[in-house]
């Protein structure tokens, strides 16, 4: 397994890491059940992949669960970042807070499902305007003083909010959505993003030694070429609920992913590993954290390590890209 470094921490990270959103259960990815999703973790681990990416809310509670059972023998081999800031209610329904008493309470639940006594990375998940940057932060270094949490990350902050952010404390790590056909996106899921991956925060990123995870890396599955015009996703897959996989967007997407299936298949190789390894050139992409709810996907995912991107097929790709974005 290769791995990158970056200034702000000691570690370093396999560069095919792991996210766990889709181990959330069938309630929430349909294709997902927890025997399946502890193999796929436990493959990972065994593969080299030392980076597993997760958060409170997915599947309210069972990813981490997941993955805390699934790391029970291997939990120092492996960094855990984890989130706070979507809390929900007995109704499932989700909320932005970011308030000190709810993210003493969020880390203590996190720990417990996780079977561990510390996070590596803490990441803020969204911001909340309705919390002062401070308190959060202020809580933040407390858990980080108690020893619960090693490193202090964000995600989906516009470059505005980090920045006050680290005036507070240090930021080691961002998250933002990022693949081959979501470099600069104005949303996601219909929520609009205050920042420009590829513009704003990748160069910030490098600037400032900050690791950098591209979440989606996939495009949600997109980009492994297997999604028709529909019957993609089961009703409760949340993945039923993105609006750039309905109507005249959605062909768009799956035209480009026609041309970008040609070139992989030009070199013999599938087209997820064009995606991930289209992330991995990138110096700032420290761990693409790739979703998988089996041993096949890791192994898949994995594998993209074993070869690398010319320059002249960057180069093409680069090309189909930029021509899409255009008709975006
Ligand atoms: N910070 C945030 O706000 C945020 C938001 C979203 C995600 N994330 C993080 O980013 C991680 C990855 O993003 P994502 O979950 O949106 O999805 P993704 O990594 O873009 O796509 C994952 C999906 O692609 C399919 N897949 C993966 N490997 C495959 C392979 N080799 N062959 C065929 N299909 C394959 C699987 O779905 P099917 O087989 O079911 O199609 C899998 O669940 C999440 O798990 C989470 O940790 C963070």
């Amino acid at each position: 397994m290769k791995k990158k470094k970056v200034l702000l921490m000691e570690e370093e990270f396999s560069v095919v890491g792991f996210g766990c959103w889709a181990i959330s259960g069938s309630n929430t990815w349909n294709n997902s059940n927890d025997d399946d999703s502890i193999k796929a973790v436990q493959k990972a681990v065994e593969l080299g992949v030392n980076f597993f990416d997760v958060a409170p809310v997915y599947g309210f509670g069972h990813a981490e669960e997941v993955l805390g059972k699934a790391l029970k023998d291997s939990r120092s081999k492996v960094l855990i970042a984890t989130k706070c800031g979507l809390v929900w209610d007995d109704r499932y329904r989700i909320e932005n807070r970011l308030t000190a008493e709810s993210i003493y309470r969020e880390i203590d639940d996190s720990l417990r499902r996780l079977h561990t006594d510390y996070i590596d990375i803490y990441q803020i998940h969204w911001p909340d305007p309705n919390t002062p940057i401070e308190e959060t932060m202020e809580a933040l270094i407390n858990i980080q003083k108690a020893g619960k949490i090693r490193y202090i990350g964000v995600s989906n902050f516009p470059i505005d909010l980090t920045k006050k952010a680290m005036e507070l404390a240090a930021i080691v790590s961002q998250q933002c959505l990022y693949n081959m056909l979501e470099r600069n996106e104005e949303s996601y899921h219909g929520i609009p993003l205050e920042y420009r991956t590829e513009k704003e925060i990748l160069p910030f990123c490098k600037e400032k030694g900050q690791a950098f995870f591209p979440y989606s890396p996939l495009c949600q599955g997109l980009l492994t070429g297997v999604f028709k015009e529909t019957g993609n996703f089961d009703d409760n897959d949340v993945r039923a609920n993105n609006p750039k996989f309905k109507g005249s967007i959605f062909k768009k997407y799956l035209n480009v992913v026609e041309k970008l299936k040609g070139i992989a298949n030009s070199i013999n190789k599938p087209l997820s590993q064009l995606a991930i390894n289209w992330l991995i050139q990138k110096d700032e992409v420290t761990s693409v954290i790739s979703g998988a709810q089996n041993i096949n996907h890791v192994e898949e995912n994995v594998d993209s390590v074993s070869w690398e991107l010319s320059d002249d097929i960057i180069k093409e790709i680069d090309h189909i890209l930029s021509t899409f974005e255009k008709t975006c």
